[in-house]
Parts: C-alpha cells; structure tokens; sequence
C-alpha cells in the first residue's frame, strides 16, 4: 500500500500570487478547469495501490475541507486534510503527522508541493526508488534548470552512472548544477527516523540554548535532504516532461496551456464538448485549447482560445475574443470586448468594448519545463513591468476602456484607462 501527502502550506504563505490568493486559498485555484491541487490528486489515482492522500497545511480547515468533501464523491482513494496548529516548515509538517502518514503500514509515500505543476510520472518516480533497494531513503524527482535559474530551487550534483545525490544545496548563492529538484519526492517509511534524530537535534539545542528555531519547525530540503546527501541514502529521478512551479499568476497562465494540453491526450472529453454544438453554447468558434465549465453560458459570436479556462456560470456576450487567459466564476465579459493573456477575477465585469490585456512575462511558454524567468514586477521608475494583466475578484472595468499590463484589487470599480499599474 502507499500513500502520498501534498503541502499545501498556509494563508501566509502565496505572497506573491497575491490578488488571486486573496479570496481563495492558492492550493485551489483553478487551472485547466480544476483547483491546482485536483491535479496532483488525479496523478495519485493512477498510482495502482495508492490507498489514501493526505493533504498538509495550515489553513483553517473550513477553506479546505469543502473542496475535499467535494472530490471525495468522485475519487475512490481516502483524501483527508490535518491541520498544522503553526507552519511546521516542510518537515516538521511530515514529522507532526508522522503516525497518520504511518497508519495502516505503507510500503512508501509520496510528497508532493502543492505549488508546483507537472506531468507527473508518479509510477516511474516509485518503480525507480525501488529498484534502488532497502538503502533508497529518499528519492527526488529533478529537472534540468539554466544556471541561473538553478538558484532559485533547490541544487543536486548527482552521480551519472547511480544517479545517488552526493551534494544538495537548497537555493545556493552561487552555482552549483543545473539539476533541480521538482519537490516531488518518494519516501521509504524509515525516513522518519531520519527526521526523528535532526528533530531531537533541534529540541535539545532550543531547551538548551532558549535560541533555537522555533521548535518543531523543520525544513525538509535544508534540515533532511541536504544531510543525507552522499549518504548512499538519497536518490533523483530525473524527468524531462513539463514541469512548473506555480508562484504567481502568470505562471498560472502558462500552466492553465500545459494542463490543457496535457488534457487533450489524457482527458480529450474534458475538451471535446466543446467543439461539439452543446446546448448552451451552440456555434461558439474555438481555437484549441480551451476548457469551458459546463454552466458558463458563451454566445455563439464569441471567439475563445487557444489556451483559454471558463469558470463556472461565466457570461460571454457576442463578438468577445479571449486568448491565452483564465476566466473566474461568475464573471461577465460584455459585447465585443478582448481579453489577453490576463486573469479575470471571481464575479468581476468587463464592460462593452473595452480591453483587457497583459504580455506573458514568466515564464517563457518557448522555454522549456523549468527554464522560467524571475519576474521583476517594477522598473527604475517605480513602474509595474509588463506583464500579465489580473482582476481581483468584483472588479468592474468601464465600457470602452483600455487595462494594460496591470493588477487590480479586489472591489475596485475603475472608471478610466489605466497602463502598467497596480491598482490598490
Ligand atoms: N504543510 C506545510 N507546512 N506546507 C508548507 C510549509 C509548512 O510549514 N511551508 C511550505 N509549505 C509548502 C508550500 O505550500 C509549497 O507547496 C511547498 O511546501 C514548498 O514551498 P516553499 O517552502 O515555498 O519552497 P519553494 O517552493 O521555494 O521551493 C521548494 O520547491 C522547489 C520546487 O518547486 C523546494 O523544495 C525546492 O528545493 C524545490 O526546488
């Protein structure tokens, strides 16, 4: 049996997809159509004899427990959420719940970030740590970076022939390999002794010393990782599909095209109503892909894609073009007006003939996987740099204006046309 646990982390942490995380927890923001984490979720299911997934976080569980009770109608593994009483760190999550994570004896467990995006090869990722044998403690699943970006994630330098971590530093200051952890990893059950022994370590040193780290905080890759490396106890499983992190909202667009392409292999039915004549929305022109929730009511003059997620009870009036974005519930896009490469907020109201557009800065879709850029948000003049265009949630936007390349809060109604600006 196994069993896979994603960190979600908690309300503080998601700073930067801040508007979008503002009235909805980061973890269920949805890409392609479904809350990020259902995507992991899904990728568990088609692990044979994976029995139970268990969500690890600190947000209050009535921002969680709704979704689960949710997919739990449809999904045949046990999914619950446990509560953090503090952020824990990444370790000190694992450890709090180790007995949970132990209960009813699993082989192995997975652990996944909740924030990152990926074709996730869970069956290969595990048939590989087995085929390492009983020493196997860890292994990590990587990808190859550039140099620079390598040191925004955590580094391995790995041996060729083995593929054992002989050296593991956590977001270095200066180069140290191209080869990057995905934060999706595979753990035998005798890691917890592991994290046992660095978590008496650190108790003694706070009792001792009254100036420790808070305690029972602990951080998986600085604290667990890293130490184990050149141990012959820590393994990677290198892939070379697509993989992402999802920090903030434009990464959220160039992970909504990953998914629905992803989808038009895996899930084509997900997709495929949509160039049918459905009821609701019947000779809407679609440029491939795009996803549309089955209450979103689109006229038929509407040209959607490629690239492009409705949410539910979304309004689309005639003539709208909407390109490589991500329409949230409930909003209503209003004649004749274009939308690109932006996010429209929850119950947020685009006017008649206005436009709404933003230029995809992170990362680079002609990159590929991990090769995204760091976004810098201002320039010398105190200016937002281009970048994708985000409603909060019950913004409104004047008929005939013109939104570029800015992000506006919650609640605003703007009454004039605004260009690289954050609008608070
Ligand atoms: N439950 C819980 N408790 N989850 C947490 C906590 C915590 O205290 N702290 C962070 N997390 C979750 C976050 O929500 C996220 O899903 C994941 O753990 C890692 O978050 P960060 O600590 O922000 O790390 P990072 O994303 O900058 O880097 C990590 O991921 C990279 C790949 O995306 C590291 O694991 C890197 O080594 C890795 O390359």
């Amino acid at each position: 049996m196994l069993k896979a646990v994603i960190l979600i982390g908690g309300p503080q942490k998601g700073t930067r997809f801040r508007p979008l995380s503002l009235d909805i927890p980061k973890p269920l923001f949805p890409v392609a159509g479904l809350p990020l984490i259902q995507h992991h979720i899904e990728a568990c299911l088609a692990v044979k004899d994976l029995k139970e997934i268990l969500l690890i976080g600190f947000y209050p569980p009535s921002q969680i427990e709704p979704f689960i009770n949710d997919v739990q109608h449809y999904y045949s593994v046990n999914i619950r959420y446990l509560q953090e009483f503090t952020a824990l760190g990444t370790a000190g999550s694992l450890y709090h719940f180790r007995d949970q994570i132990r209960f009813g004896n699993p082989h192995a467990f997975f652990v996944m970030n909740g924030d990152v995006c990926a074709d996730f090869p869970l069956d290969d990722l595990y048939e590989f740590h087995k085929s390492k044998g009983d020493n196997a403690l860890v292994t990590v699943m990587s990808t190859e970076a550039t140099r620079q970006q390598s040191l925004n994630y955590g580094c391995l330098v790995t041996d060729k022939t083995t593929h054992e971590v002989s050296h593991y530093v956590e977001k270095p200051s200066s180069y140290v390999s191209t080869l990057i952890s995905c934060g999706i990893y595979v753990f035998s059950m005798e890691i917890f002794q592991a994290i046992g022994e660095a978590f008496n370590v650190k108790q003694q040193e706070y009792y001792r010393n009254g100036n420790g780290n808070k305690a029972g905080y602990m951080q998986l890759e600085q604290e667990i990782l890293a130490p184990l490396a050149g141990t012959g106890k820590i393994f990677t499983y290198q892939v070379s599909r697509w993989w992402s992190q999802l920090k903030t909202a434009g990464s959220a667009i160039y992970a909504n095209r990953h998914y629905l392409q992803l989808y038009r292999n895996t899930h084509p039915e997900r997709l495929a109503h949509l160039h049918a004549s459905g009821d609701q929305n019947p000779h809407c022109h679609i440029t491939p892909d795009v996803y549309i929730h089955p209450t979103a009511v689109i006229h038929p003059t509407a040209v959607l894609g490629p690239n492009v997620s409705i949410g539910p009870d979304v309004v689309i009036g005639p003539g709208v073009r909407v390109r490589e974005s991500i329409i949230l519930a409930n909003a209503h896009i209003e004649d004749h007006s274009l939308i690109l490469h932006s996010i429209i907020g929850r119950n947020s109201k685009v006017g008649k003939w206005a436009r709404v557009e933003g230029t995809p800065s992170d990362p680079d879709p002609n990159k590929p996987f991990a090769k995204m850029e760091n976004p810098v948000l201002f320039n010398n003049d105190g200016r937002l740099n281009p970048s994708i265009t985000i409603l909060g949630c019950y913004v409104s936007v004047k008929q005939e204006t013109i939104l570029l390349n800015s992000i506006v809060l919650p609640n605003k109604e703007l009454s004039r046309s605004f260009k690289n600006e954050i609008i608070l």
